[in-house]
């Protein structure tokens, strides 16, 4: 069921719209409104604005400009009606509409069903007892098994793709998906493994993980290929089960092993996700940064851990995410840190986590010997390298202070070894292009701005103007005047969800976007309105001007002649 205009704009009249801003980026009042880091650019200093009067946002650099609906459509990348529905779950309201967009792959999902159900099942016959006495030995109880719905690839070829094939998918399909492959015949991609389903972030099972459970010359572990469902730079292991505990906990711990977040799960940490080996993703980042909580990078405890960890941290932090990293000793990952040492010395572990920066300062002082003038001399310089990387000044400042006391250097020295982050942040800054506009233009953008924020605006425009010279102005004015009409009220934020379809909907966007400071005043807009009116004077004497030049007729040219003079009157 569609959703009325009505009962969208009662949503958005009950949605805080800071209140669902502030559940994704943090916002920080500032005078009347409120600001924060725009998600929509790379943003360094809070551009985005947020009003809660107007119930809208805009991001005064890269000119992001809409209503709660369309800062959750961008950010979560959802239609706009899953945006409404989205909003109306956060405000508690409920409402009946289907918003199930991806129908597209609704049979790819459904095949994916039926291969975990399948799997689940072969872990309870004869042939999967092996398989299910490695899990139970590596401590995963039966209910854990369930939960994840952890199951068994048989020995056999193509069970699972006959199944499929039976219930009508096409063998191009199978293969497409990464379920089965074909060499002569088709066949099963997984078999005689432990499978662990991996989801995305919605919960729909897209792909698997298979393990070997017994000592065979075989990679220890395979996994689905590629597919449209499951693009690997963009799924993590358990996100979709972690992310309310994340949220709840202000915090989301990050390992590289499956096996490692199951067993972080399993002892209650339930705020725990796994990047599966792969390396940290641009994509990942942002379903990380979604969260809007701390995220604690957890990964293993060899040398590839440690340059995943800082391959993974700096996109993290580049991206303004607060980031602390755990190093774990004494075992090779997490889960076998858990088994040695228990959940509680681990969570422990977890609290004490050090932040980024401390982490790249534990690495360079590696192998350093600080009795060395040569070897403090090459460990201050990496460090203000790296300090030239941020623009955090209180950063700058604390470690500055740090290395002025540790190594006795004057600050000064220091300080100016760091550049000016300011200076070189403005130039990669993306600034949206302020397009200079003819100053007629503008006019009447600012007309239209005030008519989109109160009907009394509206009713002074049909008396003094009723109508705009510029035809795609005057598109959106009847959108107004429309939107007017039928709802007997007017408001930003409402027209911009009226106006979403509209192939005018960019250009509105960027009439507030650029008129979003104005303070609104009645005076004002009278003179507004004169001068606008003066402006379509003077186009109207030029269309005479040219119709006098290419008449002949005398009483034509005397009647054109009589008009002009009114109108020059009429603008005294
Ligand atoms: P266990 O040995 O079961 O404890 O797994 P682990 O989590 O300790 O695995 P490891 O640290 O070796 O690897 C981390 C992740 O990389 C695994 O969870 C897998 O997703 C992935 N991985 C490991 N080995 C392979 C492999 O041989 N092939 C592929 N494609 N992925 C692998
Ligand atoms: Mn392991």
């Amino acid at each position: 069921m569609a959703l009325s205009q009505e009962e969208i704009n009662h949503i958005q009249s009950v949605a805080s719209i800071v209140d669902v801003i502030s559940s994704y980026i943090n916002l920080e009042k500032k005078g009347k409104n409120y600001f924060g880091l725009c998600p929509f650019h790379d943003d360094h200093a809070p551009s985005l604005s947020v009003s809660e009067d107007k119930k809208i946002y805009t991001c005064f650099v890269c000119g992001h400009t809409g209503n709660v609906f369309s800062f959750v459509k961008d950010y979560e990348n959802v239609s706009f009606l899953e945006a409404v529905k989205i909003v109306a779950d956060k405000c508690g309201i409920d409402v009946d509409v289907d918003v199930k967009t991806n129908t597209r792959f609704d049979r790819f999902y459904e095949a994916y069903d039926l291969a975990v159900k399948y799997y689940q099942n072969n872990i309870k016959t004869a042939e999967g007892k092996k398989a299910l006495e490695y899990l139970h030995k590596r401590g995963l109880t039966d209910e854990l098994i369930k939960e994840f719905d952890i199951g068994f690839a048989s020995k056999t070829n193509d069970t699972l793709s006959k199944l499929l094939l039976n219930k009508g998918y096409k063998e191009q399909e199978l293969i497409d998906i990464g379920i089965s492959n074909k060499s002569n015949t088709i066949y099963d991609l997984f078999r005689n493994r432990i499978v662990f389903p991996i989801h995305d972030s919605k919960g729909h099972p897209v792909a698997f993980s298979g393990r070997i459970y017994e000592q065979v010359d075989e990679a220890k572990y395979i996994n689905t290929k590629e597919t449209q469902i499951f693009k690997k730079g963009e799924i993590l292991f358990n996100y979709h089960r972690a992310i309310n505990e994340a949220k709840k906990m202000k915090k989301l711990i990050l390992v590289e092993g499956q096996m490692d977040a199951i067993r972080i799960y399993s002892e209650g940490v339930k705020n725990v996700c796994a990047t599966m080996g792969t390396a940290l993703t641009n994509e990942h980042v942002k379903l990380l940064k979604k969260l809007n909580v701390e995220i604690v990078l957890c990964f293993d405890n060899d040398s590839a851990g440690e340059k995943a960890t800082l391959a993974a941290g700096e996109l993290l932090s580049k991206e303004g995410i607060e980031l602390s990293i755990l190093r774990i000793s004494g075992a090779k990952d997490p889960d076998e840190y858990i088994l040695a040492n228990g959940v509680d010395k681990y969570k422990e572990a977890v609290d004490h986590a050090i932040k980024f920066f401390d982490f790249k300062l534990n690495i360079l002082k590696k192998n350093k010997d600080f009795n060395k003038v040569d070897d403090v001399s090459a460990y201050v310089n990496s460090v203000i390298k790296e300090l030239n990387k941020t623009n955090d000044s209180i950063l700058i400042d604390l470690t500055i202070n740090r290395l002025s006391e540790e190594y006795g250097i004057d600050k000064n020295v220091l300080l100016n070894k760091v550049i000016k982050v300011e200076d070189t942040k403005t130039l990669t800054v993306t600034t949206k292009p302020r397009v200079k506009k003819e100053k007629n233009i503008r006019l009447l953008e600012l007309l239209l701005y005030y008519m989109m924020n109160d009907t009394k605006y509206i009713k002074v425009f049909e008396k003094e103007l009723s109508y705009i010279d510029n035809e795609k102005y005057q598109v959106i004015c009847d959108e107004i005047l429309a939107f007017y009409l039928k709802y007997n009220y007017i408001n930003i934020a409402d027209f911009i969800s009226y106006s979403i379809e509209s192939d005018s909907y960019e250009t509105i966007l960027d009439i507030i976007d650029n008129n979003i400071n104005t303070e609104l005043s009645d005076q004002d807009y009278l003179a507004l309105i004169d001068k606008i009116k003066l402006i379509n004077d003077e186009n109207k004497i030029m269309q005479l001007k040219n119709k006098l030049k290419s008449t002949s007729d005398i009483n034509e040219k005397l009647k054109i002649t009589d008009e002009i003079a009114k109108l020059k009157k009429r603008d005294v």
